[in-house]
């Protein structure tokens, strides 16, 4: 009997190229809109496998129930899994992720939103669209020679090093155990963050959420950041304290924020809104900032990742079916 698979906060792209995949597993799988959360988790019922995304709320309670249904494996779709609770599963339920999917994908679109801040292109475009052709506000700067400041220098940051190296920045980075062979190989300058702070014109945050990074990005930080500083994330909402972000924005010490993720985007993120008004104001107040771009949780987005994301992820649900220790665990 082929193992059965919940699939929640599926989209018509999901179920595209999982439906490709699976062609070579032969997975019974069943497809929710929801997200898993303790309101949707008896969809669980009788599956041996829940796959979730970045914004399930996998919590002990919803542990506690896939226990209770039989479900033998979590499997995120997603490198992250801040939303996961490990202390919960551990021992009774196996977690499963995708450790990278596309490197590529994530650090060429923080490259896409420096350069689209930067240069001013959103609102360029919507400026030509109505026919007004001035660059009054479009200034930007070059890259070339400009200091950008990582923080966390693992996969995603070394391909965008290596982008940004080619555009000849200064690079600085910051990480807990930083890869000094890869560091000296493209001149980064490690650093603490307290320097890191002082000299980037861009910082862009690719450590994940942990219990030390959560709002790394707050009023004191900000205040040790150059005047006009760029501020990047792709990685998750809760590096930043969105609402210190704003008044940083107010008082012009933040120049710009390129946002792909935010702390409260289960709500709004992947879904079309677009018929209410927003009713989440801090996310309200980013969206009508003239130097915010905010998008949809998308960096990952490309024909590349979810090729790769399915990959991982089925091959897992082969471990589970074949009692075979996994390749991708997360340990509790
Ligand atoms: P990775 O695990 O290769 O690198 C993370 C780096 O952060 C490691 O070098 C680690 O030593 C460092 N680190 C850990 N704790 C730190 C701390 N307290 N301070 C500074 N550095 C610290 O992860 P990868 O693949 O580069 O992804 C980074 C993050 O990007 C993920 O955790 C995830 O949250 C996010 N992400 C976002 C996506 C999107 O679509 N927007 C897609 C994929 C990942």
């Amino acid at each position: 009997m082929a193992l059965k698979i919940a699939f929640f906060d599926s989209h018509s792209y999901d179920e595209t190229s999982f439906a490709a995949t699976n062609a070579d597993y032969g997975f019974d799988i069943q497809y929710y809109k929801e997200h898993l959360s303790l309101k949707t988790v008896p969809l669980a019922k009788g599956a041996d496998v829940v796959c979730i995304f970045v914004n399930a709320e996998c919590n002990a309670q919803v542990i506690d129930k896939l226990v209770e249904y039989g479900v033998k494996l979590i499997a995120l779709r997603c490198a992250g899994f801040n939303n996961v609770d490990l202390k919960a599963a551990k021992g009774r339920i196996d977690v499963v992720h995708v450790p990278a999917y596309s490197p590529y994908a994530v650090a060429e679109y923080a490259v896409a939103l420096m350069l689209s801040l930067n240069r001013k292109i959103y609102r360029a475009v919507n400026r030509t669209r109505e026919g007004n052709f001035r660059l009054k506000g479009l200034l930007g700067f070059d890259m070339n020679g400009r200091t950008v400041g990582l923080i966390g220098m693992g996969k995603i940051a070394k391909v965008l090093i290596k982008i940004l190296h080619g555009f000849g920045m200064r690079i600085m980075a910051y990480d807990l155990y930083p890869d000094h062979e890869f560091a000296k190989q493209y001149g980064v300058e490690v650093v603490d963050l307290n320097t890191l702070y002082a000299n980037a014109d861009i910082i862009s945050l690719h450590c994940p959420l942990t219990p030390e990074t959560k709002h790394i990005i707050n009023a004191e930080s900000i205040a040790k950041m150059k005047k006009g500083v760029m501020i990047i994330n792709t990685g998750r909402g809760q590096l930043i304290n969105t609402e210190d972000l704003i008044e940083g924005l107010r008082t012009h010490h933040i120049g710009s924020a390129g946002l792909d993720v935010y702390e409260e985007e289960k709500e709004y993120f992947y879904e079309d809104r677009s018929d209410n008004m927003i009713k989440d104001d801090v996310l309200a107040r980013l969206l009508s900032a003239p130097n915010v771009v905010l998008t949809s949780h998308q960096a990952f987005f490309t024909e590349e990742a979810l090729h790769n994301i399915a990959t991982t992820t089925l091959n897992s649900v082969r471990e589970l079916a074949e009692g075979k220790p996994y390749s991708h665990q997360v340990q509790g």
